[in-house]
């Protein structure tokens, strides 16, 4: 009787199933024998039917039907429910007493060390922090800061320009511009940011940080810009000298540049501060009164100053980081050194 084979079937596949014991290797061969494409059993079961007389044909049908479903959900058991082979050995091979595995801890970049702990130098003397655009009109980077058409620092080379006239900022003095604008002295802000050069190299990026600085009231003088400086360098450079240069910026008159002394060789000279024994750290000076005229603060009634200096650079001082660049690869043995 054909359905005799079918119960057959059935019982030789159980017990080959349980001879296979869970061996990954031996369920798939107990697969092949009985499930397989080409000349499984169940392949075989399935030839029959079609020399069968019509009247036999609906329950053959139905109780191979039936096989095939137990074959497949023991199969399927038995290989733990991923596809029989190498992953049902090693699903048996897992130590469930080993320790777990520890995500890794992420890290603060550098940069963003460097900007917080300068953050907080001022908001504890009491300034706030400000924000502004990254793509910026001339006006404001340029213009406003008595930066005239003709100056090199609008030089091709140096900035990056959209086609409609507007600029990646070059600084983030354009900000003193738009906070002056909108905003009457007393004024106390810094203003940390993304800026944008058209150079790369050791200690040159396309994109870099600043922060700047800013305060205008009645009666501020040279002697509060040092004695703010001051401050502000021997709380991030504990221990160094400080000195003031005279320079030149558009936008500040008179103007200084401040150094500290080189922190890598205490001054006696080095690779790294170029034999001089001095780091430049920062630009500052008293603001321009052509700037307060062209935002609209009282010249005659307010002074005050500006300062600005690379965040970046300061992380490369502070950790002896050697190349600029290393900070925007991205490349997590630099980071993770700050966990
Ligand atoms: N904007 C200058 C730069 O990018 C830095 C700077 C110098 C900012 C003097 C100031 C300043 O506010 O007073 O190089």
């Amino acid at each position: 009787m054909t359905l005799e084979r079918l119960e057959e079937a059935r019982r030789a596949f159980l017990s080959d199933l349980e001879q296979a014991g869970g061996d990954a290797g031996a369920v798939e061969e107990v697969r092949i024998r009985y499930a397989g494409r080409r000349s499984g059993m169940l392949q075989e079961l399935t030839a029959v039917l079609k020399t069968l007389p019509n009247e036999e044909k609906r329950d053959y049908g139905r109780e191979l039907n039936d096989l095939k479903k137990l074959i497949e959900e023991k199969l399927k058991e038995a290989s733990g429910g991923a596809s029989a082979g190498t992953a049902g050995r090693r699903r048996a091979a897992i130590d469930v007493t080993l320790p777990g595995r520890r995500p890794r801890r992420g890290a603060q970049h550098p940069v963003h060390l460097v900007r917080r702990r300068i953050e907080a130098i001022f908001l504890s003397m009491g300034y706030s922090v400000e924000d502004g655009p990254e793509i910026e009109d001339d006006w404001h980077n340029f213009e406003a800061l008595n930066i005239p058409p003709d100056h090199p620092a609008r030089d091709d080379q140096d900035t990056f320009y959209f086609t409609d006239g507007h600029v990646l900022r070059t600084h983030t003095s354009p900000v003193q511009a738009r906070v002056m604008e909108r905003q009457q002295p007393p004024i106390r802000i810094i203003v940390p940011g993304r800026v944008y050069r058209r150079d790369s190299d050791l200690r040159h990026s396309p994109m870099f940080h600043q922060i700047e600085g800013l305060l205008v009231d009645e009666g501020i003088t040279f002697g509060h810009l040092k004695a703010t400086l001051e401050t502000f360098l021997h709380q991030l450079f504990v221990g160094v000298d400080i000195r003031f240069r005279p320079s030149y910026f558009p936008f500040t008159e008179p103007s200084a540049e401040v150094d500290i002394s080189c922190i890598f060789c205490n001054g006696s000279g080095c690779g790294v501060c170029s034999r001089s024994g001095w780091i430049e750290i920062l630009g500052s000076g008293m603001v321009d009164p052509r700037v307060f005229e062209r935002v609209g603060v009282d010249p005659e009634r307010y002074t005050g100053f500006a300062f600005g200096l690379g965040i970046d650079r300061v992380a490369m001082l502070l950790y002896g980081i050697p190349d600029l660049r290393l900070m925007f690869s991205g490349d997590q043995r630099l980071t993770r050194q700050f966990a």
